[in-house]
Parts: C-alpha cells; structure tokens; sequence
C-alpha cells in the first residue's frame, strides 16, 4: 500500500473553534498583531509550536493514573530515568520541567568572563539563557542551512571549519561548552548527520572543549539519519541515538517535544562535578533531584513518551505529514524552506513577499494574513525574533525570513492539513496587497513574545 496512514485510531476527540474573519480582525488587533497574545479559543488551527501539544496515547494516559508521587525516590522517576539512560548512555540524568529550565541550570554554571558558546544555530531561549547570564552566543550553521530553496540532506550541520577557526580565535579556555542542535529547529527543523555530530566531538575533545547536544527532536533526527545518510539504513532507531549521543559529554532536552508528552526536560551529563553542582542548583529553584519540577505523572507519561517516540512507524507517519503539507505548498508555488525537516514547515518570507524588507518583518505580516484567512497560528522565525540594532540603530537581520508552521504531534488528521494548505495558497495568491509593519513595543531579551506591532500604511 502506498498511501500513509496515522499510526493510531482516535479515542478522544476536543472540539476546534471555527471563527468568522470579521471577528479574526477584532482579536488580531487586540492581541497587537502578535499571535502569542491570541487566546486559544479563537485559534482553529494552532501551528504556533510542536512543544508540550502532542496527543498522548492511551497508555500514557494509563501512566498518570499509576504515577508514583513519593518526593524523593519515586518509582516513576526511576522508570524515567531508566529509559532516558537506555537512549542515551549518560551517567546523569537531572530531570527539569522542560527545556530551557536545563539550559538556565547549564549556563548559570558555565558563566564567566568574556565566554563564548557556539552552536549550529542557537533556539531563542538558549540564546536568551546564554545571553542572560553575561556569555556570548555564536552560531556556525553550514553556508547551504542558510538558503531557503536548495536542498539538501543534513542542512542543519555545522560549519567544523568556521568552528575550528573560531576556537582558535576565541581560545579554547574561553569556550566552556559546544552544542549542536538536533534537529536545527531555527535553521528550518533540519537534521544533523551523524558524520557531522562525529566531526564536531571530534573538534571539541582536540581542543578539550565538551561537547553537549541540545536534543529535543533527537528522535526525528535520528530517522533521517536513518532514511538519509549512508550505512544507517538496517540499524534501529534506538542504536542510531545510542551512536549520536555517544559522542557528546552531555545534552540539554525539552521533553515536550520527543518526549511525546505536555511538559518536562532534562539536563544529562558525564561530568560527576558539574552534577553535583546543577543538582544543587536544582534543588534551590526546581525541586529535589528525583522530580526537578514535574509532577510524577508526568515523569511516567515521559517514559511511555520515549517508547513510542522510536517507533518507526510513528515516525514515518510523522515526518510524511510534514512532507505532505510541504509538497502541498510545492505544487501551489508557494515558496518554502527546502526539503522540510522534522517537525515544521517553514515558509520562506523573502521570496513570497520581497517587497517587505527584512526590517518591516515580512514574515509576520504572513502569519497575520494567515490568521485571518484561516484562524491559523504560527510563529515567526526572523527578524522579529532573532534581529537586532547596530551601534547606528540600523537593522541587523538574521540570514533567514521564515514562517514556521510547527505541527504539533498526532494531533491534527490529513483534512486538517489541506486546510492549512489551502489557506497557505490564498495568502500567496494576495501577497502583494501585504504590508510593512513595525514595532510598538519590545523587550531587551526574547523580544517576539511579548512584542506589539502595527501595520504601516
Ligand atoms: N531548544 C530547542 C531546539 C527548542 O526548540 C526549544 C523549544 C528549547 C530548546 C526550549 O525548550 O520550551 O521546553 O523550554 N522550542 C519550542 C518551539 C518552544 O516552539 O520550538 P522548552
């Protein structure tokens, strides 16, 4: 048979607000033209993120009834940790309440003067993290990661040269950690190969840098991995994240995302002394070191999440959704980041609306068009989040102007998916009548969450 089908069968079902654009245009404008601001209850169809929205199965949902909620010591933690430990092979397994509670940890122990942390593409909130606590922020995404319309398998890799060159010019000493981001959410959910996470360990124990990945999709990764890269075709899942965490000295995780489940994360390591600090840390501002944060329940349905989230089956389902969708845009002429990667589909802002520059926030004006047409939500991935000002005010955008249409998992049904296609094409189809728009609003760190905008006539 070719036609792919989901995995599953539908048990319980939630009802999806369909609205009028009249009343579209109300909630737009109160919301300051930002969709974090929309209430969800007038969204019909929300792509804004793939993090903490997935459907959890029956069996999961089995698991918060069985949930042990001892403070210390529970049962559910230690099948928690057991799983984590059987994908990863690292020695510490600190549990969080989701992703970046893992990066503050991380950060507020690497701190220091005049440090500097490089990544294939830093997410907003690592950045904000690393930012935050007073180190530098550097992204090396391979030149080809950065150009929406050509194709290729692993886009999300990292330049090892221009990291190689970096390390020599920032010195190693200044350097307390390299990541990699796996999949490369902000450089269009594109894979990593495993010649490239090999590479870069490589680079990094050369120069006795450790080497950590920030794995939140390291599932979706590892099935292009598999489906991609030469040699990796007969091996399973499981052994292809065996072999790419093998090369790291740690990772950060939200679990929202490859954990299958609506919160939590992890912070792992190798590192016995930089445990025992982040645990204390933990403690002060998480929870004790067997729930860090998450209710247990939660620590049960992460467990079940990383079973299934290795199924092969589950995941050919899940990447062939994002490929339908993208090939939906394909045949409409809507412009698209190529090939689509893991968890989104991104729409490439600079060729559908080259009459905005990058300053005026071309891919926000999209998503709003899109939220009128559609009730879609989505999220800008662009200059709204990543741009910055010169010394001279000007503009600094950065390489890519995108749209990310992130979908959530085993949630929305093929008929769900050719709506968001055919809403897609209809704001194509008008995409010169869009306009510039500017900032009302904006704060020093992580700006796009909070940011207001209006529309410039
Ligand atoms: N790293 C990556 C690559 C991410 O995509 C995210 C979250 C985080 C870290 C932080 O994890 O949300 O659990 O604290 N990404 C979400 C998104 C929010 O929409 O892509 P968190």
């Amino acid at each position: 048979m070719k036609t792919l089908i989901e995995p599953f069968k539908i048990k319980t079902i939630e009802e999806i607000p369909i609205t009028k654009r009249e009343d579209r245009e109300i909630f737009l404008k109160e919301a300051f033209n930002n969709p974090f601001f929309l209430r969800s209850e007038h969204i019909t169809i929300d792509l804004l993120t793939d993090s903490g929205t997935t459907a959890m199965s029956s069996k999961q949902w089995a698991g918060l009834m069985d949930g042990d909620e001892a403070y210390a010591g529970s049962r559910s933690y230690y099948k928690f940790e057991n799983i984590v430990k059987e994908i990863t092979n690292f020695k510490h397994i600190i549990p969080t309440h989701q992703g970046r509670a893992a990066e503050r940890i991380l950060f507020t122990l690497l701190k220091g003067d005049n440090k500097s942390i490089p990544n294939n593409t830093h997410f907003d909130t690592t950045r904000g993290n690393i930012e935050y606590n007073g180190i530098e922020a550097c992204d090396f995404p391979v030149e080809i990661g950065t150009i929406p319309e050509l194709e290729a398998p692993f886009k999300g890799n990292m330049d090892v040269e221009r990291l190689k060159n970096y390390i020599q010019k920032r010195g190693k000493e200044n350097i307390p950690v390299c990541m990699l981001t796996i999949t490369n959410n902000s450089g269009g959910g594109q894979p990593v190969s495993m010649q490239n996470i090999r590479e870069v360990s490589q680079v990094c124990s050369e120069n006795g840098i450790p080497f950590y990945l920030d794995c939140c999709r390291f599932a979706e990764n590892a099935y292009f991995i598999k489906t991609r890269e030469p040699g990796y075709a007969d091996k399973s899942i499981k052994e292809i994240c065996n072999e790419m965490f093998s090369y790291a000295d740690g990772a950060t995780m939200s679990a929202k995302k490859d954990g299958l489940s609506n919160t939590g994360g992890f912070l792992a390591t190798n590192d016995d002394a930089l445990a025992e600090q982040a645990q204390s840390l933990l403690i002060i501002t998480e929870g004790f070191i067997t729930y860090g944060g998450m209710t247990r329940r939660d620590l049960e349905a992460l467990a079940q999440g990383f079973v299934e989230v290795m199924d092969e089956n589950y995941l050919e389902y899940r990447v062939g959704q994002i490929k339908y969708l993208g090939n939906k845009l394909i045949e409409a002429g809507v412009p698209i980041l190529m090939p689509t990667g893991g968890h989104a589909v991104y729409l490439d802002a600079k060729r559908f609306t080259p009459h905005i520059s990058p300053e005026y926030f071309p891919a926000q004006a999209i998503l709003c068009e899109l939220y009128l047409v559609g009730g879609i939500r989505s999220v800008e991935i662009g200059s709204l989040m990543f741009g910055k000002r010169d010394e001279n005010g000007n503009h600094v955008g950065p390489p890519m102007e995108l749209v990310r249409l992130a979908i959530p998992r085993r949630v929305y049904t093929q008929a769900h998916t050719d709506y968001v296609a055919e809403a897609c094409e209809e704001v194509y189809k008008n995409r010169t009548k869009l306009k510039k728009m500017r900032l009302l609003y904006e704060t020093k760190f992580l700006r796009h969450f909070t940011a207001k905008l209006e529309y410039i006539d």
